[in-house]
């Protein structure tokens, strides 16, 4: 017998449940890093293309097939697939990468979120305000990580107490349900992250020419070295490539998390503006606040011949070595500080619990069990799984399991749904499905859209980017000898993760057919 679902408190709740799950890590790190590298203000024509073919209509699909699957009592793709295509005894296994999927980026997301928490304690206690150079503050991040001993750390010890902090704050939100734990986080948190991020904005952008000596070490030469464009990066196939998958990463979309949020709507809800108004929420945060604070401040600070190797120097160096050497140059820069990494914290936070949700939702719906129970179960197998990417950080672990999470696992998926709500449910049904208590109409263009451009959009990335990076990376090509075997064994865990899903998945339906 169907039980009674959870469900939100109120339209904003889940507006903002989804836009806290797309505002991210992604938004303030990831997205200017892939800019500033891939043609600057010209990054933004595929990235906006992207956005119109890709990321609305993945939205509006799993808004809509999310709850299509809470009214059958299911959360999560397998359960979704199967009501949608009862006839194929398969497809509920493809439903399962919408489970292993954010629990793969949930492993190493969580822990890097923690070093946001750590950096805020750090910038107000003043504990990295000694690393004035670059490599200082190099070692500095590499110390607290337990890649190396030096004089600012002697162990991993303090990295792994912010993770249990932070890991049990995230089993607390989940642990507290959707109306009274995720809804209720992010009712606060994302207000106070757009209050950070508006106040860092305003500081970048008045930093003016710091330097009297180097008048061309200037803000608005940071603007224009992120926002002019350069229009030849259009004719390379990376640049789409990277525009494309920073669409599906910062909208949340292609992997699962969306369906579950969406499951805990009623059937009169409306999708089609809430889910727009989460896009443009995630939007004005990535290209208004994530665009103008990191590589701005590096360029006023670094000048234009260090730019360029900053910028691509990753994300994780941006943020966890030039911002922390930047904030030691400006007035109040503790302050900054602390609201650059509270920035980012709450934005992560709220994205992962995005990510354990599909996980809890799945044991919740599909073996009948109580949340607590679920949450448990969920706890202690995350709990162990994250272990790996704390302990193997520096071998090559995360960023194996971003790649297969976070990268192929989003474009697989997003083509696998996207079919099977056109093709299978098909095009009538889903339209007059998305248009149920809609607020608003889609433009009927989009009935085109979701048939043809967005399939076929997605098929061509697969095909391209399996080519140009799929084959390297199984390959481990580029990679240093004494990784492999690390990543190997990251690649057997995740073979091994896939497998439970997949059993759970077949028992789940064993035991129900047996109760019916
Ligand atoms: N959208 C998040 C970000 O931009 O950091 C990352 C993310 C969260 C991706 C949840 C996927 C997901 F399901």
């Amino acid at each position: 017998m169907a039980k009674t679902r959870q469900r939100w408190g109120t339209r904003l709740g889940v507006i903002m449940a989804v836009a806290g799950s797309a505002v991210g890590l992604g938004n303030f790190l990831r997205f200017p890093v892939q800019a500033a590298s891939n043609g600057g203000g010209a990054f933004l024509i595929p990235y906006f293309i992207s956005l119109l073919l890709l990321g609305i209509p993945l939205m509006w699909v799993e808004w809509t097939l999310g709850r299509y699957g809470g009214g059958y009592g299911h959360g999560t793709a397998p359960g979704i697939f199967h009501t949608m295509w009862q006839k194929n005894r398969f497809i509920k296994y493809f439903g399962v990468i919408g489970i292993f999927g954010p629990l793969v980026i949930f492993i190493y997301y969580t822990y890097i979120e923690s070093w946001t928490l750590a950096y805020s304690f750090f910038a107000i206690t003043g504990k990295y305000a000694g690393a004035n150079t670059e490599s200082a503050m190099s070692s500095f991040l590499a110390g607290f990580q337990g890649l190396e001993r030096n004089g600012y750390f002697g162990s991993i010890a303090q990295a792994y107490i912010f993770f249990l902090i932070t890991f049990a704050a995230n089993i607390a939100v989940i642990y507290y349900g959707i109306k009274g734990g995720v809804e209720k986080l992010c009712n606060i948190a994302m207000p106070l992250l757009f209050i950070c991020g508006i106040a860092l904005v305003i500081r970048v952008l008045s930093l003016g020419s710091p330097d009297p000596a180097r008048p061309s070490w200037s803000l608005s030469n940071g603007l224009a070295f992120m926002w002019n464009p350069d229009f030849r990066a259009l004719a390379s196939a990376k640049v789409w490539l990277a525009a494309a998958g920073q669409i599906l990463f910062t909208l949340s979309v292609g992997i699962g998390v969306i369906l579950t949020y969406a499951s805990y709507l009623s059937k009169g809800d409306d999708v089609v503006l809430s889910g727009l108004s989460a896009v443009s929420m995630n939007e004005f945060a990535e290209v208004i606040l994530g665009g103008c604070i990191v590589i701005p401040a590096a360029f006023v600070f670094f000048g234009p011949e260090r730019i360029g190797s900053v910028a691509s120097s990753g994300a994780f160096n941006l943020g966890f070595v030039t911002m922390p050497l930047i904030f030691q140059k400006i007035a109040m820069g503790a302050f900054f500080g602390c609201a650059w990494f509270l920035l980012l914290f709450l934005a992560g936070i709220t994205s992962s619990v995005s990510l354990a949700q599909p996980a809890v939702a799945f044991l919740e719906d599909e073996f009948d069990i109580t949340r607590p129970k679920a949450v448990t179960i969920f706890g202690i197998a995350s709990f162990i799984l994250c272990q790996p990417a704390i302990f193997f950080l520096g071998k090559g672990v995360v960023n194996e399991l971003d790649f297969w999470g976070g990268t192929f696992c989003l474009v697989l998926f997003a083509t696998i749904e996207v079919v099977l709500f056109a093709w299978i449910f098909g095009m009538n049904n889903a339209w007059e499905e998305i248009h149920r208590g809609a607020d608003m109409r889609v433009p009927a263009v989009y009935k085109f859209i979701i048939k043809y451009v967005t399939p076929v959009f997605l098929l061509a990335i697969l095909g391209s980017w399996f080519i140009q990076e799929g084959i390297p990376t199984i390959f481990m090509k580029n990679m240093p000898g004494s990784n492999r075997p690390f990543v190997f064994a990251a690649r057997a865990l995740l073979i091994g993760i896939f497998a439970v899903l997949a059993i759970l998945v077949k028992i789940a339906w064993s035991r129900k057919r047996r109760v019916v």
